[in-house]
């Protein structure tokens, strides 16, 4: 890893995701989770201060060391024990069936193996529980998406390997869960950017 990704993108990226107009979809996703919860990917820890008191513990999951730093201090602020691991998505290191909720906010566009993070995902929940997710992905516009795959290498190398281009709702329903619910919202800002998935699956 280069200086570049150790320690510039961290910074960027919590500078990108700390922005206001992110936090109502926060409060969504983070707000209807329930029992023990695995976020996957936390970054700087912005979701901790919403999880409520339908949650009893949270194990925050993410392979950077310098946001993991980041995230640590800002635990402090949640009302629900946080425990953090230093780990990728695709290799869990938790028991089967154990998880009740797992939580992904803008996390899917950038885990480099997604399919093998979602089987993960999908072998530690229970089978009764659920994956509440807002990711930013492909966008509907044949117009749109081919810029998208154009600015894709560049965007990639630049932004900590997110991904402009993947299709959310067939990544998650291909790879082992049933969508209950999804919103596509769009928002302000460049088209190829801001095209987000909204919503909830279960284990198929
Ligand atoms: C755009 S940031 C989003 C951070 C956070 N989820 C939020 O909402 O602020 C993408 C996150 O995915 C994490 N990530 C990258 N590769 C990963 C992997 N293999 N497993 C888990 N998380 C990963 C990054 O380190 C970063 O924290």
């Amino acid at each position: 890893m280069n200086c570049y990704q150790q320690y510039i993108v961290p910074r960027l990226t919590h500078f990108a995701m700390r922005q206001n107009y992110l936090v109502p979809f926060r409060r969504r996703v983070v707000g209807t989770a329930e029992g023990n919860v695995l976020e996957i990917g936390i970054g700087s820890g912005l979701n901790f201060p919403l999880y409520g008191a339908t949650v009893t513990s949270v194990i925050g999951l993410e392979p950077s060391s310098q946001l993991l730093r980041m995230a640590d201090t800002r635990a402090s602020d949640a009302t629900v024990p946080i425990r953090l691991l230093n780990v990728s998505a695709e290799a869990i290191p938790l028991d089967a069936n154990s998880i009740d909720t797992v939580v992904t906010t803008w996390t899917l566009c950038t885990i480099p193996d997604a399919p093998r993070a979602l089987a993960e995902m999908r072998r530690v929940l229970k089978p009764a529980g659920r994956l509440l997710f807002v990711e930013h992905g492909r966008a509907p516009e044949p117009g749109v998406a081919r810029w998208q795959d154009r600015l894709d290498p560049l965007w990639s190398g630049l932004a900590g390997g997110c991904h402009l281009n993947r299709k959310m709702d067939d990544l998650i329903a291909n790879n082992g869960f049933r969508i209950d619910t999804m919103l596509n919202v769009r928002l302000p800002g460049p088209r190829t950017h801001t095209f987000l998935y909204e919503g909830s699956a279960r284990p198929a």
